[in-house]
């Protein structure tokens, strides 16, 4: 019988891409969707839909009948409220797992920060090191793959820089300090997963992955928009005035281009071994520069208003 396997979290950026490889492996596909009034970015491929919310043990024990691996990727860091974050990311992951260990789940894979602690400073790292923390002390072999940022088509990482120099046509903002990312592509994160699900890699550890290059914000914002041929001067903006325009921006847009989560991002490297994604699953990672094709009919300001209305999801629409 072909293995099952619930997916929390399907309908977001790495969900979608991850069950276009994972479809058609044979594997027993069962997306967890939260209850809402409309369902939206449902991956294309063969799978079933449970609807429960990550608060409601009922449900969630019934999403999880026959499930040996659960893939949890559901997480609010996208609705930047620490609120959300402690609801989502921490309670709805304990009661995930406890509600996993009683139906007799197998194992476990989650996605998690470089930087991610209990104790850090930025509530999504904080919240990620709770999660971390609740899985490890599980008893269920889990297996964490903490990475860098992850870029790809549906990225609200490159497309957002490019749809941003679409609206600073002179002068681009970048914070002052340079810290340093390791940008992911999105098809070796998946390729991982695949690699960690068929051949029982990582669990009871945890990873850090991440792309083949160091570089600094300057550099990834270069690369980006010579990607979508587009010239800005970089200007450097000191860290807590972006703050304060993340802030305000967050507070009166639906949905922010920059938000105060990014600006935590940056606060300090996100890097970890750069060969760390070849020694732990033998995949030799793309550069960021080699990947970025799909911004060459760059969205523009258009895009950037579809964005700010209607959301990340306008990103899969093309
Ligand atoms: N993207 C990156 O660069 C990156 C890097 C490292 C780690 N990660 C981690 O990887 C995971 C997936 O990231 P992503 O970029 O794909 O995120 P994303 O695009 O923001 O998707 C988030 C997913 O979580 C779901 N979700 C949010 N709140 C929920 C709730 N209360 N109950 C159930 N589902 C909920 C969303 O469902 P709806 O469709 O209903 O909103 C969506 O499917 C996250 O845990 C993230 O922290 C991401």
């Amino acid at each position: 019988m072909a293995e099952r396997l619930l997916i929390t979290g399907a309908t977001g950026f790495i969900g979608r891409a991850l069950c276009q490889v994972l479809s058609p492996r044979g594997y027993d596909l069962r997306l967890l969707l939260r209850p809402s009034r409309s369902i939206r970015g449902l991956p294309p491929g063969r799978s079933e839909v449970a609807i429960a919310s990550l608060s409601d043990a009922r449900s969630l024990r019934a999403a999880l009948v026959g499930v040996q691996t659960i893939i949890h990727l559901a997480s609010a860091e996208g609705e930047h409220r620490r609120r959300d974050l402690l609801a989502t990311d921490v309670e709805g992951t304990a009661l995930l797992v406890e509600q996993a260990r009683l139906a007799g789940v197998r194992r476990v894979v989650y996605l998690s920060h470089i930087g991610a602690s209990r104790i850090s400073a930025f509530p999504f790292l904080q919240a990620k090191g709770m999660a971390e923390q609740i899985l490890l002390e599980s008893g269920l072999p889990t297996c964490i793959l903490r990475t860098s940022s992850v870029f790809g088509p549906e990225d609200s990482f490159t497309n957002v820089i490019a749809m941003a120099a679409s609206a600073m046509p002179v002068a681009f903002l970048v914070p002052q300090g340079q810290p340093q990312l390791q940008p992911l592509w999105i098809g070796d994160l998946v390729a991982a997963i695949d690699l960690a699900l068929r051949e029982e890699i990582g669990f009871g550890q945890v990873l850090s992955i991440g792309g083949p290059e160091h570089l600094t914000i300057d550099d990834v914002v270069q690369t980006v928009l010579i990607a979508c041929r587009r010239s800005r001067v970089l200007v450097r903006v000191w860290p807590p005035y972006l703050r304060l325009g993340a802030n305000l921006l967050d507070a009166f847009l639906p949905y922010s281009p920059l938000t105060p989560y990014w600006v935590d991002y940056l606060a300090v490297n996100r890097t970890c071994e750069a060969n760390a994604l070849a020694r732990w699953f033998g995949i030799r990672p793309a550069r960021l520069a080699d990947r970025l094709d799909y911004l060459r009919h760059g969205r523009g300001l258009r895009g950037l208003m579809r964005f700010i209305w209607r959301g990340p999801l306008t990103l899969s629409a093309g």
